[in-house]
């Protein structure tokens, strides 16, 4: 199963935290939030409140446009809404600096690099970035997005499409 495959595929489960990104009818965007994974992780970060955010994908034809930091700022606002402190992301890069870019850009944006370590498990040489930023309010994001929780109308039209 391809990776887009298995993200369609949580947004149609009842049980998984996904949220999407949805304007005028179109899916812009995707992300999952969950707890903090050990790997990356120590355990008395993990023990602290925080939105993991994973799997997070915006569509490729609004590349440029901003989405993914739009999905950031939301779940920095919802996790200062629940009164949680941390919103956290972790990248895994490549010996070949695979995804380095990746880690660049989200610096730029504010993230901060809690550490880097190699991957245990993955064989070749494959880092585990693991990045963090306070959770905070953000007053500009009411004009651009409406966060609707369980919405069951679009799961179904997701389901079917
Ligand atoms: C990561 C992502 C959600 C960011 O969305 P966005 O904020 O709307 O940003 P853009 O898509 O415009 O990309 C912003 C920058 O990140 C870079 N970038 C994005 N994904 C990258 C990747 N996998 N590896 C390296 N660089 C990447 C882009 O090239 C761009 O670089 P630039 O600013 O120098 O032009 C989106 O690029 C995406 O869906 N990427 C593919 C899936 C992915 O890698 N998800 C991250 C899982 S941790």
């Amino acid at each position: 199963m391809s990776s887009a495959e298995h993200l369609a595929d949580q947004v149609t489960e009842p049980d998984w935290p996904v949220w999407v990104l949805v304007d005028d009818g179109l899916l812009l965007g995707i992300t999952t939030t969950d707890d903090t994974p050990a790997l990356g992780w120590t355990d008395q970060e993990r023990a602290e409140s925080a939105i993991f955010l994973q799997s997070t994908v915006t569509h490729p034809t609004r590349a440029g446009a901003g989405l993914g930091m739009v999905v950031a700022f939301w779940a920095l606002d919802r996790a200062a809404r629940r009164g949680q402190q941390w919103v956290r992301r972790g990248v895994l890069s490549d010996s070949e600096g695979g995804n380095l870019g990746l880690v660049r850009y989200y610096r730029r944006q504010g993230w901060r690099v809690v550490r880097a370590v190699p991957h245990p498990r993955k064989p070749g040489e494959i880092t585990v970035w693991s990045l963090a930023r306070p959770a905070g309010r953000q007053p500009d994001l009411v004009d651009i997005v409406t966060e609707v929780e369980h919405d069951d109308e679009l799961r179904t039209r997701l389901a079917s499409a």
